[in-house]
């Protein structure tokens, strides 16, 4: 056996029962595809960093329209132009299962890149992996007749990776879904919850003075060392649990100051924190005791610790994400990061969430995003798998 022929058959082995299959179809109006690789790849190329969605929103609608599903454009921002996309391949825009995943990703922009068994590029797994293995998914469904057109839509969102402003404007969809699949890397095991999200901006508020006289003016740089290394002890004492191990804190961005011989006048932080036990209330009114407690060397007579340190969440946060994981032949797992899942309203009672995707999230917002070919084939059968349950088939 020539290594060519090894090789074709290594791929080939991964992907039997797709190869099997023409790579387009024609089923009734839809015309189908069944070219993971190749639709994986148009989708990976296309740089859409949250805010620069247009592009790829663009290419999935004609994608989505010329295999003969309706679909609708929810317009998240006009300029510059961020739009959801809603899908569905029958009659019925409401269906009973929906799947979603986003179509956003976190900067720099990495190219894709295919050798071998090896998929690399920005979104490749986070999480275009996810789009493309649950539309594949479908269609293989609809092409076997083992669902119906009208038992399934696809929404596809903007913005996950920056608060979630998109699924939260689709909540207007006015959807009532039994059942919702959505799509993040989980290692092809199915998550049992994810930990909650609190984000706090700290902003000190200093008074610029030459820096030979410092105790002209009040360094916000002092302020806002003060006030971190408050929340990093805090960040030590915060509640954990068995499921999520322990909350965590991260100083993700800090500025302050102008020059090194000023005395600087504004400094800030943006702080993650991720909640494993507790709600973020709770979380909240540590942290503004903590950063209260730390800036009151900085306090002069009459002032409150208001006055030179201010304390925004910009969201409410939440608390940790329960999910359904009650499908039979999956591994489970639980992960660290947030999701879109909070941010869509629950408008059936007892309606079941899963949360499923391939690729790691370990690998996932890093400089070598990357995942197999494997790993892509084997979530096709994985979303197969929980939409027939969903549908009990
Ligand atoms: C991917 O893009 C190429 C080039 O535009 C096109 O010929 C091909 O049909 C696309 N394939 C899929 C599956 O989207
Ligand atoms: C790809 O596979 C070929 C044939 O097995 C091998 O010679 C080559 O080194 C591989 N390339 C990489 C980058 O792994
Ligand atoms: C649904 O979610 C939106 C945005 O997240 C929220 O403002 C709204 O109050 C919710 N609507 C209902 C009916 O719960
Ligand atoms: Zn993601």
């Amino acid at each position: 056996m020539t290594n060519m022929w090894r090789s074709l058959l290594l791929i080939g082995a991964a992907a039997a029962s797709l190869m099997q299959e023409p790579l387009q179809a024609r089923r009734g109006h839809l015309s189908l595809t069944y070219d993971l690789i190749a639709f994986h790849k148009n989708l990976t190329q296309i740089e859409s960093i949250t805010g620069n969605e247009e592009a790829v929103g663009e290419w999935l609608v004609a994608s989505l329209k010329s295999q003969g599903y309706s679909v609708e454009r929810q317009y998240v921002e006009e300029k510059p132009a961020r739009f959801n996309i809603l899908a569905w391949p029958g009659k019925e825009r409401d269906a009973k299962v929906l799947l979603s995943a986003h179509i956003d990703t976190v900067p720099p922009f990495y190219p894709y890149e295919h050798i071998n068994n090896t998929i690399r590029g920005r979104g490749s797994v986070d999480a275009k992996g996810s789009v493309a293995t649950q539309i594949i998914a479908i269609n293989r469904l609809l092409s076997s007749d083992k669902i119906s057109p009208d038992d399934v839509a696809l929404l596809y969102v903007v913005g996950e990776e920056k608060g979630g402003d998109g699924m939260r404007a689709a909540n207007a969809l006015k959807l009532s879904p039994e059942t919702v699949i959505f799509g993040e890397p989980t290692e092809g095991k199915l998550a049992a919850g994810h930990k909650g999200n609190l984000m706090v901006i700290v902003k000190a508020k200093g008074k610029a003075a030459h820096s030979g006289y410092p105790w002209l003016g009040r360094s916000a740089n002092e302020v806002l060392v003060k006030s971190l290394a408050a929340l990093m002890e805090l960040g030590q004492k915060l509640p954990k649990s068995d499921k999520y191990g322990i909350t965590t804190l991260n100083l993700g961005q800090i500025q302050g100051g102008v020059a090194p011989n000023v005395v600087a006048k504004d400094a800030s932080a943006d702080v993650a924190v991720r909640i494993a036990e507790g709600s973020p209330e709770f979380i909240r009114e540590e942290v503004t005791r903590a950063v209260h407690t730390a800036v009151q060397s900085f306090l002069e007579k009459g002032m409150k610790p208001e006055d030179v340190v201010e304390i925004n969440f910009p969201t409410s946060g939440y608390g940790p994400i329960e999910i359904d994981h009650d499908v039979p032949g999956f591994d489970e797992i639980t992960v660290n990061y947030g999701t879109d899942i909070p941010s869509l309203n629950k408008t059936v009672e007892g309606q079941k969430r899963y949360l499923y995707g391939p690729g790691s999230i370990l690998v996932a917002h890093s400089d070598h995003e990357m995942l197999t070919e494997d790993q892509l084939f084997d979530a096709v059968g994985g979303y197969e798998k929980l939409v027939l349950h969903a549908l009990r088939k």
